[in-house]
């Protein structure tokens, strides 16, 4: 894909389905009893994963657009699968049906792409191996073969990392054990949940009995309890845009002076809005409006302008410590706009961003060096300047958010940039050119 700089874009665009909310909309519909209609459900690559798994697990599901009806089957009503289960480059789908395949009657086998297959998958095995379930993995990655059991033990579990795939995971296989399992998040600064929480929000909009507390004790532990006991219903779900494809054009819309650019119906869990947060302290001019909740989760729209100059709003352009989960999708974005600000910006306590689909920290810091940016890495971050970036041939890494990311560094560059694989942006917003193209002006 070859890019050209741009002076500005303008319009008002509604984006896909948020993806790690339409991953749970479909599992859980399947778990439920019913039938859900899903709106807005994301039809990107992982999430069509996620369908064809449970596809493949004896849910019957059809598809109008983005439109998702699926039939219900009950939490522990699976079929065993006649072969491996794909999750391609989807780690929401593997992780979050480990939890659902361990408690049920049979056993299966998890599979991804090459990527997906180096991640890792021991921070699920621990926690369902103590459940009573029985894994086997490629030196703690995938494939995953799971020997269900039922019912599962409930256990009380710490995470390690403050992780929403880790959580849901073990959320899920307690909705299949003999008690109350209760999963405690790491300490964090404010009463606040450490990773997003849609799991949650669902899990409990669709009638499962899940409630969390919070200890003080020098910081904040979250603890999150779901009883075993617990049925879920099927009610319609309606998949609200997502922030973290929104976060694209958020950044391209601010730093493009004369611009203008509304995105509607946007998801705004305050588990997810930390970049908004970010942006706005470093000087972008992002407004909300409309907000309203819908479905469990809230939502609005957000209006980015561009200007000249960003002014930081704040002493140190550094971001690090428990924000960082709230906004870990969006720092090959943040990375970008930290070339076009005053004073640059720093990211610490991020070594997650090395196990996601590409090691994201090499990622960023190999493609703003090409494109002429000053960039320093630390095995836990890096730190950007201000920089004049000028176009070159930088690589996706088969990693749709540096795809994307590294596209909207090319409208600030001189010059033409190409990206190689920008066909991974499919992942999770296939629409991604085509839109950034009509903004074009
Ligand atoms: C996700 C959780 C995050 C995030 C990923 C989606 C989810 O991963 O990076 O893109 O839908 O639960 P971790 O749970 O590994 O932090």
């Amino acid at each position: 894909m070859k890019i050209q700089p741009a002076k500005c874009l303008d319009g008002l665009i509604r984006l896909p389905g948020d993806k790690s909310i339409s991953h749970r909309a479909a599992i859980f519909a399947a778990l439920a009893t019913g039938e859900t209609r899903i709106k807005n459900f994301a039809t990107n690559a992982d999430c069509l994963s996620t369908l064809d798994c449970l596809r493949n697990l004896g849910v019957e599901i059809t598809q109008e657009n983005s439109t998702v009806f699926v039939k219900g089957m009950g939490k522990d009503r699976l079929v065993k699968p006649i072969k491996e289960l794909d999750c391609g480059n989807s780690g929401t789908t593997m992780r979050l049906l480990a939890g659902v395949l361990a408690g049920q009657k049979f056993d299966s086998v998890l599979t991804g792409d090459e990527s997906l297959s180096k991640r890792p998958m021991r921070r699920i095995i621990e926690p369902l191996t103590e459940m009573g379930a029985k894994i086997e993995s490629e030196n703690g990655c995938a494939p995953l073969k799971i020997y269900g059991a039922n019912p599962l033990r409930a256990i009380s579990y710490k995470l390690p990392v403050a992780s929403a795939q880790v959580k849901s995971c073990v959320l899920l296989a307690g909705l299949n054990a003999d008690g109350t399992t209760t999963v405690q998040n790491p300490k964090a600064e404010h009463q606040s949940p450490t990773s997003r929480n849609h799991t949650e929000l669902m899990l409990r909009y669709l009638g499962a009995e899940i409630e969390e507390r919070f200890i003080e004790a020098n910081g904040f532990t979250q603890k999150i309890f779901i009883d075993g006991n617990s049925e879920l219903v099927a009610k319609d779900l309606n998949v609200p845009s997502d922030i973290s494809s929104a976060a694209f054009f958020v950044v391209a819309g601010s730093c493009l002076e004369n611009s203008e650019i509304v995105l509607e119906n946007v998801g705004l869990n305050p588990t997810r809005t930390a970049i908004l947060d970010a942006l706005q302290s470093f000087g972008a001019d992002i407004e909300i409006t409309n907000s309203k909740e819908a479905c469990g989760e809230i939502i609005g729209d957000i209006r980015a302008r561009g200007q000249k100059n960003l002014t930081s709003k704040t002493a140190s352009n550094l971001i690090e410590g428990d924000v960082i989960a709230n906004l870990i999708d969006e720092i090959p974005i943040l990375a970008v706009f930290g070339t076009q600000i005053e004073n640059g910006l720093e990211i610490r306590g991020a070594s997650e961003l090395r196990v996601k689909e590409s090691d994201r920290i090499a990622a960023i810091v190999e493609n703003l060096r090409l494109m002429n940016a000053a960039v320093e890495e630390f095995p836990d971050g890096f730190r950007v300047e201000k920089s004049e970036l000028k176009g070159a041939t930088v690589d996706s890494f088969g990693d749709h958010r540096i795809a994307m990311a590294f596209a909207v560094a090319a409208l600030f560059a001189t010059g033409e940039t190409e990206i190689i694989g920008a066909e991974s942006a499919g992942v999770s917003f296939p629409e991604f050119f085509k839109t950034l193209s009509t903004l074009r002006k």
